[in-house]
C-alpha cells in the first residue's frame, strides 16, 4: 500500500475518456473472501447530485454483477502498462469459471473491508454505490440502434456510484 498515496479527483491528470475507452477499466468486486474483477470500456466519469461520481453499465449476465447487486462498495482500477493480457483475460473469462486473482497473478491490497486495489495498478478509485437501474431497450431514441446493440436481450444495467478515495501511485 506504501507505493500508493490518496489524492483528491480534481488532481487525476489523466483524461476520462481515454482512461476508460483505451485504457479500459478493471472493475473489481469483493464479497466476502472472494474477489473478482471484469474488463470495462463503457462508463463515466462525472459529477451527479452534488457528488464526485462514476456510472458503469454492467450486463446481467456478467459473474460481476451479481457482486455489484449484493455489495455497498467496488474499485475501478486502471492497470499500468504491460497487462493488455490481463485485461483481455478479465475481459473474455467468467469469474464463474476462473479464480481471476489467481490466474492473472494481480497483487490485491486491501483498502477497506469490502474492497482491493491491485498493486499493478497506476491509478484506482474506491466507490460506493447510490443508484441501480436497468435500461430499457424501448427508451431508445433510434430502435435500429437498440436492436444492434441488444439482439438478445441482456439489456445493461446502469450503476452510478460515488467516487469515495483516489489512489495513485507515487512519484
Ligand atoms: C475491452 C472490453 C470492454 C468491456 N466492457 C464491458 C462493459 O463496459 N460492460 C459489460 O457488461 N461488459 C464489458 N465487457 C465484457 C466483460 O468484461 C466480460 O464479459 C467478462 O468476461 C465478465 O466477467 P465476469 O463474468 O467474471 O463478470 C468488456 C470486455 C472487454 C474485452
Amino acid at each position: 500500500m506504501n507505493r500508493f498515496k490518496e489524492i483528491d479527483v480534481n488532481e487525476v491528470k489523466d483524461n476520462f475518456i481515454s482512461l476508460i475507452g483505451k485504457d479500459y477499466a478493471l472493475i473489481t468486486v469483493k464479497n466476502d473472501d472472494k474477489i473478482n474483477m471484469m474488463t470495462a470500456s463503457w462508463g463515466f466519469f462525472g459529477v451527479m447530485w452534488n457528488k464526485n461520481a462514476v456510472s458503469l453499465v454492467i450486463r446481467p449476465s456478467r459473474y460481476t454483477y451479481q457482486f455489484l447487486k449484493e455489495g455497498s462498495e467496488f474499485t475501478i482500477n486502471f492497470l499500468q502498462n504491460g497487462y493488455d493480457d490481463v485485461l483481455k483475460f478479465c475481459g473474455t473469462k467468467s469469474g464463474r469459471d476462473y479464480n481471476k486473482v489467481k490466474e492473472t497473478g494481480l497483487t490485491p491490497i486491501e483498502i477497506c473491508k469490502n474492497s482491493v486495489l491491485f498493486s499493478e495498478s497506476k491509478l484506482a478509485f474506491l466507490c460506493k454505490k447510490v443508484y441501480v437501474q436497468d435500461m430499457d431497450k424501448n427508451l431508445f431514441c433510434n430502435k435500429d440502434f437498440s436492436k444492434k446493440m441488444y439482439p438478445d436481450g441482456d439489456v445493461h444495467t446502469m450503476f452510478i456510484a460515488e467516487i469515495e478515495k483516489v489512489y495513485c501511485l507515487k512519484d
